[in-house]
């Protein structure tokens, strides 16, 4: 009998780092006060209730894949990595309008990334925590070198534009952060979970538009994602006094606000920066953690070698955090 070969097996870098972030709006902004020609709400409850004061829209020839490149692009530019160094896309997304193609091979091709390892990633308003868990994992078991991660959504596509639960909630754009190498550890371990026996809370409405039961995911983001944060920092080893900026997914300003308020109860400092940028972007989903912090960055509000936590929750129900440091 032959002996069974031995599988190699590979290492990769002792950590990963975060090397730079990018994002992209379309240039149409929707104010609250455009919204209520069309339906019947108002600037005061929106903001009251919300916190949006605008968001942006895409147009009808503009896609998904396009805001992806833009930000890709962006996101590689602020690393000063080429494209040619990439060898893995991951796009979290839950808006492709298409399943086969998926968006991350054609957004890859688009922006000059030479035949990566390139892969949609469904985890709703979690994707980009997601994302970058995966990221991460790849770089350190060696299975990629540099990564790029592009949350990105067309949510005008998947919300019926007359319903005013919805409408006046999501918006379109992306985000992206490039992920490579590093000695020492730049991303904390990704906290992940599910809870899917909450499916029907958030769901597709005949395949079409998207149907949300809001009080109850409020309730529930609220009650059910400061812990996840805490246990993201606990996995990284730091305390909640550590963390310099903190990033909800941007679903409402009211939850992230009970979310900041949790954290500090536990020990988070009175000068934590907490994103708001829902207020001009509306919710994006999956690209909504990077971009918010792409706009911090370049406000200034969020600077290098500041200690990020970053958590996302929605549909699935499915939620994800994690620490990381700022390029
Ligand atoms: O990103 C994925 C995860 N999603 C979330 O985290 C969303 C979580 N949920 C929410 O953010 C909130 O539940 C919503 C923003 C969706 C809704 O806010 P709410 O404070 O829960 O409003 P509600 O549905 O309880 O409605 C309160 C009232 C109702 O009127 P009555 O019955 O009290 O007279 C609604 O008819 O507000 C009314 N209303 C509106 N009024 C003006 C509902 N939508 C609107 C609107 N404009 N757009």
């Amino acid at each position: 009998m032959t002996a069974r070969p031995t599988l190699r097996q590979q290492t990769g870098a002792p950590a990963a780092r975060i090397l730079g972030f990018g994002s992209h709006q379309p240039d149409r902004v929707v104010t609250n006060d455009d919204l209520s020609q069309v339906m019947d709400t108002n600037d005061q409850w929106i903001r009251d209730r919300v916190g949006i004061i605008e968001r942006r829209f895409g147009d009808k020839d503009e896609l998904l894949v396009d805001f992806a490149v833009a930000a890709g692009a962006a996101a590689l530019a602020d690393a000063g990595v080429e494209p040619s160094e990439v060898d893995t896309l991951i796009l979290p997304n839950c808006t492709m309008p298409t399943q086969i193609p998926n968006a991350a091979a054609q957004v890859a091709a688009r922006i000059g990334i030479p035949n990566p390892g390139a892969f949609d990633l469904n985890a709703a308003c979690a994707g980009f925590c997601y994302g970058l868990g995966v990221a991460s994992d790849l770089i350190r078991a060696g299975s990629a070198k540099k990564a790029l991660v592009i949350g990105a959504e067309k949510l005008t596509d998947a919300v019926d534009p007359t319903d005013r639960a919805n409408a006046i909630i999501f918006a379109d754009g992306a985000g992206a952060a490039v992920v490579g190498g590093s000695d020492e550890p730049g991303i904390g371990p990704v906290v992940w979970g599910s809870a899917g026996e909450l499916v029907d809370l958030i769901y597709m409405r005949d395949g079409k538009y998207i149907y949300q039961e809001g009080q109850s995911v409020f309730r529930w983001a609220t009650t059910q994602i400061a812990p996840i944060a805490l246990r993201a920092l606990e996995a990284a080893g730091l305390q909640p006094s550590d963390v310099d900026v903190l990033v909800p997914h941007q679903a409402n300003l009211r939850i992230v606000e009970s979310i900041a308020k949790k954290l500090r109860a536990k020990g988070a400092r009175e000068d934590l920066v907490v994103a708001d940028d829902i207020k001009y972007s509306g919710n994006t989903s999956s690209a909504s953690i990077p971009m918010a912090i792409d706009h911090m960055r370049k406000a200034g509000t969020a600077k290098s070698g500041d200690v990020v936590l970053a958590v996302g929750f929605g549909a699935g129900l499915s939620y994800a955090g994690q620490a990381f440091i700022l390029p």
